[in-house]
């Protein structure tokens, strides 16, 4: 596909960012909701793409969460289609629920306002890394509330207690705030914030990334319970034989090496 609001950069390692570039604010309308759609599945299958960032070209917004003008726009198609605004929320829903089951490391670089479905994009990703904005769901503050999984990924992220405060009162936080509250993983220094993501990413990119998507196979399936969650790991444990990770993995601890997973 070609992307007109997304550029994708492969860059060492098979580090592939997925750089969003909707002037003014990066909000969420139908033509970024498809080529967000289409990105994530050509870089899910692509087996160079070994670890996937999402950032955004505006220096001061990450995204700025669903396209409240092409909301308001839409608001006279409520009465066309029954149930118009729930099948949105379910769109958008299912494709950052993509991006969450993406079988391979997804790092959100948030370096400017993530809110609404900006935020909830980056509860999506495995690694949330934050250097200048604010981040939170606010849809509350509109008369809405969060419908592209916020409810219930914040809640798995920070715990019921600390959703319903964040979500009620709509709260945007800094890094830092973000970091004491359990909503993103690191505060980066905003003047190195490119270099420090991607020496995290190449970090990530050098280990064994199939062991991780079948680790992050597993760990999402905590939801399904105990019993079913075990039974997912031990296939996905099984999995990781069809890969040639263990064998790079078990030689190089026999030989006392360091592994090299990554194979010209
Ligand atoms: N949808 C559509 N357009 C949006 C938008 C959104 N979510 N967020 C911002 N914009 C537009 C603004 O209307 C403005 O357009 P204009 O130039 O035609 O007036 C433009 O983007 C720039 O926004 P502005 O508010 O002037 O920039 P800012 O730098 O002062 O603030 C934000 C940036 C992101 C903090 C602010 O725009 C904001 O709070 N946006 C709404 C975020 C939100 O509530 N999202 C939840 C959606 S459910």
């Amino acid at each position: 596909m070609t992307y007109q609001l997304l550029t994708i950069e492969r860059r060492r390692y098979g580090v592939t960012w997925i750089i969003v570039d909707n002037s003014p604010a990066n909000a969420i309308g139908e033509e970024l909701m498809q080529e967000l759609e289409a990105a994530v599945d050509d870089l899910a299958a692509d087996s160079a793409v070994r670890v996937v960032v999402v950032a955004s070209s505006n220096p001061k917004i990450f995204l700025a969460g669903a396209d409240l003008k092409g909301m308001v726009m839409q608001s006279g198609n409520l009465a066309d289609e029954e149930n118009f605004i729930a099948k949105k929320s379910a769109r958008m829903q299912a494709c950052f629920q993509r991006f969450a089951s993406m079988p391979k490391p997804v790092i959100a670089a948030i370096n400017g306002y993530a809110l609404g479905g900006g935020c909830e994009l980056a509860l999506a990703c495995d690694f949330r890394l934050m250097g200048n904005g604010k981040i939170g769901l606010t849809e509350v503050s509109l008369g809405l509330i969060p419908g592209a999984g916020g409810t219930q990924r914040l809640t798995q992220i920070v715990g019921r207690a600390k959703a319903m405060e964040l979500i009620f009162l709509a709260k945007k936080l800094t890094a830092e705030e973000a970091v004491e509250n359990g909503l993103i993983h690191r505060s980066v220094d905003p003047t190195n914030f490119e270099a420090e993501v991607t020496a995290f990413a190449e970090e990530l990119a050098k280990g064994a990334v199939h062991a991780m998507g079948l680790a992050k196979q597993s760990i999402n399936a905590v939801d399904k319970g105990l019993e079913q969650g075990l039974q997912v790991e031990a296939q996905a444990f099984a999995d990781t034989f069809l890969t040639d990770e263990p064998s790079i993995g078990l030689a190089a601890f026999f030989q006392k090496q360091a592994a090299n997973f990554i194979q010209e």
